[in-house]
Parts: structure tokens; sequence; C-alpha cells
């Protein structure tokens, strides 16, 4: 375990803002996580638990907090045998025969987990290959891309209940996971730490349709294989052509969520030429941001990728100020122009935290 004071939180995160944390721990196993709480209630301070800070925004007063950094490394295949975890194993019967089940730990980065199955030919994360961030971080906000989505392969989750100060697993029914969402960022924010993910996946190869962007790549370099191994190569390289590293280019992924409307809504906005993706209403937020006339442009410091409108990069700016700014300039002209309002993606370190 490392504990560490005083780190600035723009050295912690992808969109490199945010004044000083009053501690940061790196933590690499289910004890020294629950350690690392204790410390915090111990002092009376708020946790904030962050995995590799591509998806987290920090602001200039920092955190009067303890920051807890997921480093609990392993991938391994789930021998029902080894199983001490009784309802674990009684749910597992219940899967069909062909499948198999992963468990994951939270610190390691997301990319290996899928590369690692998917080289194996397991289908179900192939398409989610090349997000930024950690396994830990994965059911949090229950990422997506190309159709798949983390909740479709999620079968549990062990946690540490910082609540009850206990260990256990929670079902991926008991997580209430849908778009970009689930209990760990919204009712039960904060309670619980990501041990490990464990995933069902099983030998095969996508079923459903894929993207545009996904077929056209396939049918230009002429690769009529679906197994995942080959998806994950495409994915990977439709990402890297659209989208900044984080790691290299300060960003935080998509900084806006995609919009779902209802049906009247949805009817306004195809008037005024937006396309709407049916069954569900979807609205491609990137698109609308694109037809503001705002890809490529400089805003206080942050700059709208010109490749994927989604995306923010922060330039040069130094303070949350401008970050403010770029948002608040994004989404009102969005808003003049569509009638429609952006919701962020990214999590920002809670307020009841920031030194004053
Ligand atoms: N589009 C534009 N201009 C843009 C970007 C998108 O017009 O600059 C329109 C196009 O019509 C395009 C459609 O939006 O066909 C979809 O774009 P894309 O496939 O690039 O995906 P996205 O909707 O912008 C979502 C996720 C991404 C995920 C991609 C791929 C959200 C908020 N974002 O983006 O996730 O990788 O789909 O499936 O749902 C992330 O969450 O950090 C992230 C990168």
């Amino acid at each position: 375990m490392i504990l560490r004071e005083n780190v600035p939180i723009k050295d912690l995160t992808t969109m490199r803002l945010g004044g000083p944390t009053t501690f940061v721990f790196d933590v690499e196993s289910e004890d020294e996580a629950r350690g690392a709480f204790t410390f915090a209630e111990e002092k009376s301070l708020p946790v904030f638990v962050l995995g590799s800070g591509a998806n987290t925004i920090g602001r200039d007063n920092g955190f009067k907090g303890v920051i807890i950094r997921n480093k609990i490394k392993g991938i391994e295949p789930v021998n029902p045998d080894d199983l001490e975890n009784s309802e674990l194993l009684d749910s597992l019967s219940a899967l069909p025969a062909d499948t198999i089940l992963y468990k994951a730990y939270g610190g390691e980065t997301w990319d290996d987990f899928v590369r690692a199955v998917s080289v194996e030919g397991f289908t179900g994360v192939e398409a989610l290959a090349a997000i930024p961030g950690t396994v830990g971080a994965a059911p949090v906000q229950n990422i997506g891309a190309y159709g798949q989505e983390a909740a479709g392969s999620i079968f549990a989750v062990d946690v540490y209940d910082s609540v009850a100060d206990d260990y256990k697993t929670l079902f991926a029914e008991e997580c209430d996971f849908s778009y970009r969402h689930s209990i760990f960022n919204s009712e039960q924010k904060g309670r619980y730490f990501i041990i490990a993910v464990y995933f069902k996946l099983r030998k095969g190869e996508i079923e459903s349709e894929l993207y545009a962007s996904l077929q056209d790549y396939l049918d230009k370099n002429n690769i009529t294989s679906r197994e995942p191994a080959k998806i994950v190569e495409a994915v990977t390289a439709v990402r890297n052509s659209k989208l900044p590293d984080p790691e290299t280019i300060a960003s935080s992924g998509s900084f806006f969520k995609n919009i779902y409307l209802d049906d009247a809504e949805a009817e306004r906005v195809e008037k005024l030429g937006v396309p709407v993706r049916r069954p569900g209403n979807k609205i491609n937020t990137g698109w609308l941001v694109e037809n503001c006339g705002l890809k490529g442009q400089d805003l206080n410091g942050f700059k709208i990728c010109d490749t994927a409108a989604l995306v923010l990069i922060n330039d040069h700016a130094e303070a949350y100020a401008d970050l403010e700014k770029a948002r608040g300039a994004i989404m009102d002209a969005v808003k003049d122009k569509f009638g429609l309002t952006l919701e962020q993606e990214p999590e920002e370190i809670p307020e009841e935290g920031i030194n004053a």
C-alpha cells in the first residue's frame, strides 16, 4: 500500500485539472482497501475512489479527503469447484453450458482484460476494446461502445461495503444497470469499493449487426471474420483514428452523454433535421455539437476534438472555471439551436470534500 499526501488531482486524472487531495492511497488488496476506508473514517475525511482517472474531473480547490486508487490486479477464469461463495455457485449453474465465468480485479486495465479474453475466443466485451480506464470503473458507469455494454456480460461484482464495513457479492440484477448508469454512480454512490468483477462470456462471435463504422473498417480491410480478436483489432483501429488517447492528450472520453427522447420530443427535433435513431429515440450528441459548428473550436483553453465532437481536449487550461465556460458555451449553443440540454458524462470530485 502506498500513501501520499497533498497530491495534485491534475496528476491523477487525464483531464489534468484539479488542486491537491489531502491523501491518496494506492491499494493492492481488498484488505488494504478496507484499511484505507478505516483510515479515512478515523480522520473524519470523505473518500473518493479513483481508477485510472480517465473519467473524473478535479476542481481547483482539490479534495479535502482521501482518494483511494484501485491497484488490485488479476484476471482468471473461474473454476466453479473453487468457488467458496455458494450463492455465486448456485447462480452459475443457471447459466447456459457454454458460458464461462472470468474474474477480473478492479485495478486491471480494462483493455488488457478485453484483449486477454478475446484472444481466447470469448465473445462479450470485444466491442469495448481500447476504452480507457480500469475494470473497476467499467460497472460504475456501465461503459458502452459499438452496441455492447459492460452490463451485457457482467455476472456479479465483489465489493467492499463501506457502510456495513463488510465484503459482499452483488449480482448484476442488484446493480440496476442502464445507459451509463448503475447503483454505483447513483443511489449508492460512494458506498461500494469494487474489488473484482465476474464476467459471463462464451466462445463464439458477436451475433448482432455491427455498427456502420466498424463494418466499414472490416470491409475495407477485407476482414470477413467476426471472431473476437478481429473485432478488437477493428474497434481499436476505428477508435484510434478518431479518439485521442487521454494518456497523451488531456481529455476524458466523451464529454457529454448521448440523449434519449420521448416520442414527441423526437418528432420535434427531427423536424429540425436532427437524426433520430430508433428504437429508443437516441440522439447522437456528437452530431449536435458538430452541427453547431463547434468542431475544432478553441474555448477557454479547451478544444473540441476535430475528429470526434464529443471529446473535449484540455489544450492549455489550468482552471476549472475555464472548463465551466467551455462547457457552458457548448451547452448554450446546443440549447439555442436544438432546444436540447446536454448532460456531462465524466464525474467530478464531490463538492463536500472540496477545500474551501
Ligand atoms: N457524430 C457526428 N459528429 C461527431 C461524432 C459523432 O455527427 O463528431 C454522429 C455520427 O452520426 C455518428 C454518430 O454520431 O455516426 C455516432 O458516433 P460515434 O460512433 O463516434 O459514437 P458517439 O455516439 O459519439 C458513443 C459513446 C462512446 C463510444 C462510441 C462508439 C457516449 C456518450 N459515447 O459515442 O463512448 O466509444 O459511442 O460506440 O455514449 C465514452 O463514453 O467515453 C466513449 C468514448
